[in-house]
Formats: C-alpha cells, sequence, structure tokens
C-alpha cells in the first residue's frame, strides 16, 4: 500500500503507565510530532495519535505499591503523559487510553472478528513469562537465561488459555516484508525480524485467565479470561480512529507508525497478522528507532533500571526547541544514542547559539544599522555580476533537507539545514558587509542583506518542525505575521518571498548561549554525592535524638562575628549557641520552627554552655535553617 496523496497518519506506542514519562518517550513522541507538522507545512491532511497503555500485570502491580486502585493509578499516571505534552510542543490530535470504554468495544470486535475465522483455539501452556515484557519467552530469545530488555529471570507458568494461530501466516509475513520495500525500516530491524521468522513462529497466548488477573480486556467468547495486554493495546491504532467509522477510512491508509527497537516484535510480527487475520488492510510503515543509552555502562535508559531524566525538567533548564533539537540532531534514526548533558550544552551553544543564532543576530542587527530596519532592494543584475547569490546552495540543502525528513532521518535533513547556515555565516565574511558599507557600495550592500534575510527566512520555515516557538519568534522579527506565513514547503522554495521597503522588528537573542560556569555547576548536578560519610546503621541513626523547637530569644555573642546564642522552647527551655550570624541576624531567627539534636553533650563555647545543636543546611559558606512546612507541637520527635 503506498502513503496516499495528501493525508498523513502517525503513531507513537501508548505508553505503559507504570511510571513516569522519561526521555525515551519523549523521543519518540517529539520524532511523531516533528514527522507531522513537516507533512502539516507541506499541506497534508494530518492525524496523530499517541496515549497510554493501561492494562496488564505490571499496571496492577504498581498500583498495588502506590496503594492505590489500578483505575485510580492509571488516571494519575496518565495525566502526567498528556500534560508532559504541550510543554515540548507536542501537537497531537488525539490521546487514546486503553481503558476508554471505546477502545475496549473495538478490542472485542476484533477479537470475535478472529475467533470467527477460526484462528483462535484453547489449549494448554506451559511457558517462560516476562512480566516486565508481559509476554512469554522462547528459551532462544533469551540471554543467559535472563530477559534480554529486563535482565531479569523469566517466571515458568503453566495454565489453559486460548491462542492465536500466528504460525498460519508465517509464509505469508515473509512475504509481505519482501515485497514491500522499507515496511520495516530502517533495513536492519527489517532483516532482524526476518531473521527470527526463519524459526518457526509459535502460536501467541492471547488470554490470561481471571484467577490471576483481572485489569484488562473481558475476552468476548470467555468471560473468565481478560485479554493479553499487548492484543488489546494494538488495536488502540485502529480504535483512536474509531474503527470501522469514516475516520478509519479517511486515515488509516496512510498510517506511520514510530518505535523503538524494545517493541519490533510485537509491532513487526503480531500486528500484520492480527490486522491480516481479521481482514484488514495491513499498515504502510514501521519506522524504528534505537535507545538513549546512559552513563558509563551505556545502560538503556528504562523506568525498571530507574536511571531515566526526565523530560520535564529538561525543558526547564534548556527550553524546549533546544530539547527538541538535541534530540533530533544528536540520535540518527535507527541507532542508538548516549546521553549526557555535556553532548546537550554542546549541541545548544555549537548549533544553535553560534551557528544559527549568531547569524540571526548579525543578519537582524546589519538591516538596523545599514538600511534602518527595511528590506532593502535586491539588484539581480548586481547580484550576477558580483557573484552574491545564495540560490544553488539553498536550492540543494532544500532538496536534501525534503528527502531526508520524509524517510523520517531527522538528524540528516537538519544536516543538511546547518550545512547551509553555516556557509551563510561565511558568506557574511567573505562579503564583509561593513567594507561595502564603508565603500558605499549600497547596491550590493542591499543585495548581500536581502539574500541573507531572505536565507534566515528560508532556513527558519525549514526547522519550524523542529524549532515550533522560534520560527514563530523570527517570523515576527522578519516583520511578517501568521497571515503571510511560510508554512507550505513550496512557497519556503519560492524565490525571494520577501518584500523590499517591509520593516523588520527589533530582535532578540534566540538561543543564549550556556555559559561555562553553568556547564560546571550543571555537570556537578550530575556528579556523584561529595564527601559521603561512613555508612551507619538504622540503629546508630536513631542514637540521635532530634526534636521540634521554636526560637524564643536570639542575641548576638559579644566579640565574634559567627555567633548567635539562641534559646529553643523544645518543651522545656534550651540554651545554645549556634555559628549562623553571617546568614542569619538575631531578629530574623525569632519565632522559626527548627529542629535541635537534643541529646549532644554540652559544650562551652566562648564561655557559654550550649545544650544543643540546631540542624541547618550548608551550602559554601551560606547556612539555612532546617525548618518545618507545617505546624507541629514543640517537643515532637523527628526521626
Ligand atoms: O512498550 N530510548 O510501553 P513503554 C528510546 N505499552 N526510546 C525509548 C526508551 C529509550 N531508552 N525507553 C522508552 C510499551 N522509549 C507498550 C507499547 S504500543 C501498542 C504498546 C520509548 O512505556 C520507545 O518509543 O515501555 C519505546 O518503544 C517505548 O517508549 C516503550 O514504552
Ligand atoms: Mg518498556
Amino acid at each position: 500500500m503506498q502513503e496516499s496523496k495528501n493525508k498523513f497518519y502517525v503513531t507513537t506506542p501508548i505508553y505503559y503507565v507504570n511510571a513516569k514519562p522519561h526521555l525515551g518517550h519523549a523521543y519518540t513522541t517529539i520524532a511523531a510530532d516533528v514527522a507531522n507538522r513537516f507533512r502539516k507545512v507541506k499541506g497534508f491532511d494530518t492525524f496523530f495519535l499517541t496515549g497510554t497503555d493501561e492494562h496488564g500485570d505490571k499496571i496492577v502491580e504498581a498500583a498495588e505499591k502506590n496503594g492505590i486502585k489500578p483505575k485510580e493509578y492509571t488516571d494519575q499516571i496518565s495525566k502526567l503523559f498528556s500534560d508532559l505534552w504541550p510543554n515540548i510542543s507536542i501537537e497531537n490530535d488525539y490521546f487514546i487510553r486503553t481503558t476508554d470504554e471505546d477502545h475496549k468495544n473495538i478490542v472485542k470486535g476484533i477479537l470475535q472478528k478472529i475467533y470467527d475465522s477460526g484462528d483462535i483455539y484453547f489449549s494448554e501452556y506451559e511457558g517462560l513469562y516476562c512480566k516486565g515484557c508481559e509476554r512469554f519467552y522462547q528459551e532462544r530469545e533469551l540471554v543467559d537465561g535472563l530477559c534480554p530488555d529486563h535482565k531479569k529471570a523469566p517466571e515458568v507458568i503453566k495454565e489453559a488459555n486460548y491462542f492465536f494461530k500466528m504460525s498460519k501466516y508465517q509464509n505469508w509475513l515473509i512475504d509481505h516484508i519482501n515485497q514491500n520495500e522499507g515496511f520495516i525500516r530502517p533495513a536492519r530491524y527489517k532483516n532482524e525480524v526476518l531473521s527470527f521468522l526463519k524459526e518457526p513462529l509459535e502460536d501467541l497466548c492471547i488470554s490470561r485467565p481471571k484467577t490471576r488477573l483481572t485489569w484488562g480486556i473481558t475476552l468476548p467468547f470467555d468471560e473468565n479470561y481478560v485479554t493479553y495486554v499487548w492484543f488489546d493495546a494494538l488495536v488502540n491504532y485502529i480504535s483512536a480512529l474509531n474503527y470501522p467509522g469514516d475516520m478509519f477510512n479517511k486515515y488509516w491508509s496512510s498510517v506511520q507508525h514510530i518505535v523503538a527497537k524494545d517493541i519490533l516484535k510485537p509491532h513487526g510480527i503480531y500486528w500484520p497478522i492480527m490486522l491480516k487475520s481479521a481482514g484488514l488492510p495491513i499498515y504502510n510503515n514501521l519506522n524504528v528507532h534505537g535507545f538513549w543509552n546512559i552513563g558509563k555502562e551505556k545502560d538503556k535508559m528504562s523506568k525498571s533500571l530507574g536511571n531515566v531524566v526526565d523530560p520535564g525538567h529538561m525543558v526547564e533548564k534548556y527550553g524546549s526547541d533546544q530539547f527538541r533539537y538535541f534530540l533530533m540532531r544528536e540520535m540518527v534514526f535507527g541507532l542508538d544514542a548516549n546521553y549526557s548533558e555535556e553532548v546537550i550544552i554542546k549541541r545548544i551553544n555549537s548549533d544553535l547559539s553560534n551557528d544559527f543564532g549568531n547569524l540571526c543576530n548579525r543578519v537582524f542587527s546589519m538591516t538596523h544599522r545599514y538600511f534602518e530596519g527595511i528590506v532593502p532592494e535586491k539588484s539581480d543584475q548586481i547580484e550576477e555580476s558580483n557573484n552574491l547569490s545564495l540560490d544553488q546552495e539553498k536550492n540543494e540543502m532544500i532538496d536534501a533537507y525534503l528527502k531526508e525528513m520524509e524517510l523520517f532521518s531527522f538528524h540528516k535533513g537538519l544536516e543538511s539545514v546547518w550545512v547551509f547556515i553555516r556557509r551563510m555565516n561565511k558568506y557574511v565574511d567573505e562579503k564583509a558587509p561593513w567594507t561595502l558599507a564603508k565603500e558605499s557600495k549600497t547596491d550590493q550592500l542591499s543585495c548581500v542583506i536581502y539574500n541573507l534575510l531572505e536565507g534566515v527566512r528560508v532556513v527558519a520555515g525549514l526547522l519550524y518542525p523542529v524549532l515550533p516557538k522560534s520560527y514563530v519568534k523570527i517570523m515576527d522579527m522578519l516583520g511578517l505575521t501568521e497571515s503571510t506565513n511560510l508554512f507550505e514547503i513550496e512557497k519556503i522554495k519560492f524565490k525571494d518571498f520577501l518584500v523590499s521597503g517591509n520593516k523588520i522588528n527589533e530582535s532578540e537573542i534566540l538561543f543564549p548561549t550556556i555559559e561555562e560556569e553553568k556547564v560546571e555547576e550543571k555537570k556537578q548536578s550530575l556528579a556523584k554525592l561529595k564527601n559521603l560519610k561512613d555508612e551507619i546503621t538504622y540503629e546508630d541513626f536513631m542514637k540521635i535524638d532530634l526534636r521540634v523547637g521554636v526560637v524564643t530569644h536570639a542575641e548576638p555573642v559579644k566579640k565574634s562575628d559567627r555567633l548567635l546564642k539562641v534559646k529553643v522552647d523544645i518543651g522545656e527551655e534550651r540554651e545554645l549557641v549556634a555559628g549562623i550570624s553571617k546568614s542569619y541576624s538575631a531578629e530574623d531567627i525569632i519565632g522559626k520552627s527548627v529542629v535541635v539534636v537534643a541529646n549532644l553533650k554540652k559544650a562551652k563555647i566562648m564561655g557559654i554552655e550550649s545544650n544543643g545543636m540546631m540542624l541547618a543546611a550548608s551550602e559554601k559558606k551560606n547556612l539555612t535553617l532546617i525548618t518545618l512546612d507545617k505546624d507541629v507541637k514543640k517537643g515532637s520527635q523527628v526521626a
């Protein structure tokens, strides 16, 4: 099936709600958003789907751990995903949850269809089950007896269940993959699936007895069972289109799935066979990317390994366009990439601030300096006779960009734009507008500035899918309003779009450089805890008697610029000496609720007996008293 002419339907995996979203989820969702925005600017009618996968063992387990019911738990976590997306400029058209009633009914319909076609049978089974993956493993798929993803030994489970006759479709699937170029792409993943299909394909267990699991969709043909979570989850791609309604007819034939390699098998094998068995058209393409790894050992970033980076945090720290750019530029789609804060800072400083931001600054400020902010007139004749054109490089760049973005090669698409950005920076140096100005070569100067403004406009338009916020800012700086926006790639290519005589606006710094000092600070926050003391036991810790108290009196200790004499009411009055007067004056602390070490041996400090110690956090030489964020009775114990 060909991608139909002017529709585009893109999906992400629906994420499990057993933990908060992390950078890996953000990557896939941003990739889908970029692909979608790219089609939108080309004038496609698009539909972008993401959502959450909410049934199964794993979810029940996570809810239990949190001491709440599965429904309440899934509501909470699903919201973390749907709330995160707008913060990174994700413009999904729909957010599906597998606990939605509509979805459940459509899953039942598909199950019944497959059951009626005779492809589901009942049988006893014993197998190796990985809870993390929610699936049975074959011996040969394990690495040293462990699940390759979760690094845990699977459990042996024996029970009577329903099975889906996947084996029947093995040869059909091999042919389908071979006959449809790029069905699974990049090719390394197609090869992986084909090599898996060289061995006989086992039938898939698609039910779980309710005696073991009730958090799922009941089988329409046996109410003692719920359906296997993957059978439920994969159907989301059509239930979100309200199969078999109009939306399905409109968008399904243009579907593009994006997933990471961890779920290649369900998407590359189960899903096409499910569609085939249910008599539905097979999806167009499965686009598979690698893992974000982290740390020295280059472990996969994953919630089960607990080494995750919080996307919300990254956006706050670096900005959402910056975060999107980094993810799209750094990872070669299909291969693994390594995450570190050093790499993101480097990308922001070199590509965004130094190359692109700097180019914009130079071009806008020269337009203000030499032309009072008016787009100058350009003469084609002057351009030609002085060899000032950038058209060839610009058009080559646009063609390369369009080709790569089409194929989900975001990193290459961006690189081709950066080749042109660097070319423009060089053009500024070569043509030296300041010299042209000094020599009053106004015709040439006009042409150079016009070409640069036009180049910035084109680049901004091409970068829109990745940098949507910066795009709006640049259009504004160019004095172009949304109504004259350049959302269509064809218009971006249209030669010399900017109108001479129009006024541009004041410019602003688009991508502030992250200073070295901050780089150090940021690195520090990643480093291991410094000066960690020797381990103590719980019993050791419990020897310390910590009490809540209120400061009733404080005065400076004479002849000391560091000490305060303090009275604290911890249910009895204590007088103590505290070395905090560099951070607090006596008046500052009166009335504060503090925590006091109540059984510390008395000590004489500057002649005063100190009977206790207030807790404070120290950061270099600054001290901050530990106070309480609610009212607590004086003398209460702290542990
Ligand atoms: O598998 N690097 O959900 P999930 C790159 N519910 N991408 C990563 C990643 C990493 N380190 N970690 C996660 C499920 N991802 C099922 C899917 S679909 C019908 C059901 C991304 O929460 C990547 O897209 O484990 C991966 O495929 C997905 O999150 C797995 O999400
Ligand atoms: Mg997973």
